[in-house]
């Protein structure tokens, strides 16, 4: 609801509230956000001021000083803190409040951002400088989210360069820590904390892209917010190009959040009448902790970033044939493949990259579309017909944004693609961007990107992109708009083909990107302990549904870590399933196991992917679940065993304290091979423990590691429920969770009552 009394602008619906007003003198004053209040409530949030601190500054003849909350601030009038806009015009323009519209739906943005969808209410702040320019501020209010953009028209008769234009600026007050998530390929989202300063944090990526080195989501937090208490803030930008944040301290104690594009290289020249645009920025609140921002921010990009036909709408088990075979394949391998990913359960089969032109290697063919026909001899529809006819879909790996040089789309068109002007090449994993600001670069990836996906009858596509450049310079916004434009020509005619994005792995896991893919390649670092610390840090700003997370073979490829396979399917679990290796590899026992796990992630699909996401308190380790209708599903990780453990316990969360929950553990297996020696002390033969007879016992037989069952109240569960007591080498018994390092396991919790 939208409620508007003297001046005082109230968006509110039961979760949520966002409150500001207009000065006698036309600034727009900053009065709240955060729980839902009342709009006669504005005495208590609005600042007291009495006099002026020395050497401030402010417009002569106007009340308001210039270091009090704003919503907005103009340069030159006395506010010296972070500005959200800057011109090329030697006398800055002021912008004063003159008039509001509101809707009862969201505003369409014109020049082709993606933005938030669904039922939500928005009003719009018109303020005007005496210099004929127009801002605009949008306010849309969904059910657990605000979202702000601004508008800036040039009204004037000459061009205006703009040289800064942030989405939002917002002055709260408080006590905060920011937490920011920062990384690189294969070490994506490292949480970084620390107390807002008045120096101030910037977020900001300046590659071109939203990039791995700092996702634009962050989140301000009170320094002693928890779990489940504490008021906590999530930020975020549906943006894809590079973003920018500043949080900054005022001497005040106001802090002051700016939200936008960078302002690095960008320059956007503005004819008189023409507007600019700025990408909506997403604002979450809770003073549930942690968890309750997480929850509106999850169902937030569930319902209203997500494209409409994939709400709720449960994603495949899928086979990547990456990991397995990179560029060295045959249709009849995938074939063998696919029967076995089919035996296994998954339900679909992606073919990755090199199925295209001379793409032998990641030295050529990028940017050309025709098939390789020494791999594919029947091209993309006769693989699409055998897999069809094995009952699994067809999922195509795409790289339409870059080109190699050794390519025949180089050859013919070597001004498509973004170099340096001082004719040296620069390469990033032998490629260079294609410029998506020309229309013909465009219409070239529009028409053989739909081509092959309805040649192929392709189902799910992985568009990737690997390759960053600074180069992009002033153009990197046309560049992003170009790449909005593509996709939205390819998938909006087609909303049933699932699209999953990635860019070596993580590298644009964004809102932008979200708007067109449902689900987003979490990191090219499959290794399984690492990618569990990778989900838990997305969990924070993004839902399960959007996190791709496949098995991988072990030892793995980048750590050489050996993980059980119980372990590596509990964590995908909390993902998006799919296994990543060579099955040809996999014995009769693992495919046992893997076809359990299938069954068991698929009775749970629903659960694991919409639905309510806590991440637990756990003595050690990562703990996680997902809960919905009467049944939550616990995950509990451990990465190095330590000798003689102390108890330990679980800790569901959300449970109905007076109802009565049966709990079982998921069944896992253990692989004899595991205990070595050991052996030697409970089998009546004398055996090698590195010898035939165990390795190929491990290959047929696996042992059954301890089961928990326990019923009980939901709130004596929720106290904490005793876990199976773990090995220690001092004896065995049955009751005994049989853990090494990097052990992991789940546990099903369940009510029949109503
Ligand atoms: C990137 C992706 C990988 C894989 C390769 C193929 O690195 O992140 O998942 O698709 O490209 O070249």
């Amino acid at each position: 609801m939208i409620q508007i009394k003297n001046n005082v602008f109230l968006l509110k619906n039961e979760n949520i509230s966002y409150m500001f007003r207009v000065t006698k003198d036309g600034n727009l004053e900053h009065l709240h956000f955060g729980a839902s209040v009342e709009i006669d409530d504005e005495d208590a949030f609005a600042v007291r001021y009495g006099v002026g601190w020395g050497s401030t500054g402010g417009p002569e003849g106007e009340e308001f000083p210039m270091y009090l909350p704003m919503e907005w601030s103009s340069l030159g009038r006395g506010d010296y803190r972070e500005s959200p806009m800057e011109l090329d015009q030697e006398i800055p323009a002021a912008f004063k409040y003159t008039s509001y519209k509101e809707y009862d739906h969201t505003v369409a943005i014109e020049c082709g951002l993606p933005q938030a969808h669904g039922d939500a209410e928005t009003l719009e702040i018109i303020m005007t400088s005496p210099s004929q320019m127009s801002l605009h501020l949008f306010y849309t209010l969904f059910d657990t989210a605000v979202t702000r953009r601004a508008v800036f028209r040039n009204e004037t008769r000459g061009s205006i360069n703009v040289e800064k234009m942030m989405s939002s600026m917002m002055d709260i007050q408080g006590d905060y820590e920011i937490t920011t998530y920062n990384g690189a390929w294969i070490a994506e989202m490292q949480p970084y904390r620390a107390k807002v300063g008045m120096s101030g944090i910037v977020n900001e990526s300046t590659t071109g892209f939203s990039s791995a080195l700092h996702n634009p989501g962050f989140m301000l937090s009170e320094p002693d917010a928890t779990e489940t208490d504490g008021v906590v803030m999530g930020f975020n930008l549906i943006y894809s190009g590079n973003h920018y944040s500043r949080v900054q301290r005022s001497n005040e104690g106001l802090i002051r959040i700016v939200q936008g594009i960078s302002p690095v290289s960008f320059d956007w020249l503005l004819g008189p009448g023409k507007q600019f645009e700025t990408p909506e920025a997403v604002m979450v609140w809770s003073a549930s902790g942690f968890g309750g921002m997480s929850e509106n921010m999850h169902r937030f990009i569930n319902e209203h970033i997500i494209p409409q036909y994939w709400h709720n709408r449960e994603r495949p088990v899928l086979y990547n044939d990456w990991e397995g075979c990179m560029f060295d394949f045959t249709e009849s391998k995938l074939i063998s493949l696919a029967k076995k990913a089919k035996e296994l359960g998954c339900e679909l089969f992606v073919l990755d990259d090199g199925w295209f032109g001379e793409r032998n290697s990641d030295k050529a063919g990028l940017g050309d579309y025709n098939v390789n026909k020494k791999k594919l001899p029947n091209g993309l529809s006769g693989l699409q017909k055998k897999l069809g006819d094995l009952g699994l879909d067809f999922g195509l790996w795409f790289e339409p944004e870059a080109v190699n040089p050794d390519s025949d789309l180089f050859r013919k068109h070597p001004d498509w693609a973004i170099q340096s002007d001082d004719g040296v090449t620069v390469l990033g994993r032998n490629e260079l961007l294609l410029d998506l600001s020309l229309p013909e670069v465009r219409d070239y990836i529009v028409e053989n990107v739909s081509r092959c996906i309805d040649e192929g009858k392709v189902s799910y596509v992985k568009w990737d992109m690997n390759r960053h450049s600074t180069a992009l310079g002033a153009s990197a916004h046309r560049y992003i708009l170009g790449l909005y434009d593509v996709l939205r020509r390819i998938f909006g005619p087609r909303p049933e083909v699932l699209l999953e994005s990635c860019s070596s792995g993580g590298n644009r896991f964004d809102l932008g990107m979200l708007c067109f893919s449902p689900q987003i390649w979490a990191s090219d670092n499959t290794d399984a302990v690492e990618r569990c610390r990778i989900q838990y840090q997305l969990s924070y700003l993004y839902p399960l549904s959007t996190i791709g997370a496949h098995v991988s073979a072990t030892p793995h490829s980048q750590t050489l870590r050996d993980t059980p396979l119980s372990t590596r399917g509990n964590i995908s679990f909390f993902g998006l399933l799919g296994y990543e290796f060579d099955l040809a590899d996999l014995t009769p026992v693992e495919t046992d196991e893997i076809k359990n796990q299938i069954a068991f992630y698929k009775k749970y699909r629903n659960l694991f992917q919409f639905g309510s996401f806590r991440r637990l308190k756990a003595a050690e380790g990562i703990s996680m679940q997902v809960s919905g209708d009467g049944t939550a599903v616990a995950g509990l990780f451990h990465e190095l065993v330590h000798a003689a453990p102390g108890y330990e316990r679980l800790y569901p969360r959300g449970l109905d304290p007076k109802k009565v929950y049966s709990v079982l553990s998921r069944r896992q297996l253990l692989n004899a091979t595991k205990f070595g020696g050991l052996l030697r002390h409970v089998l009546p033969i004398r055996v090698k423990p590195d010898g035939a007879v165990v390795r190929t016992a491990g290959k047929i037989y696996r042992m059954n590691d301890a089961v928990r069952e326990c019923d009980a109240t939901g709130a004596a569960l929720m106290s904490g429920m005793s876990l199976n007591a773990r090995f220690m080498g001092t004896g065995y018994d049955p009751g005994m969770r049989m853990q090494g390092d990097f052990s992991s396991n789940i546990y099903v919790i369940t009510t029949e009552e109503t």
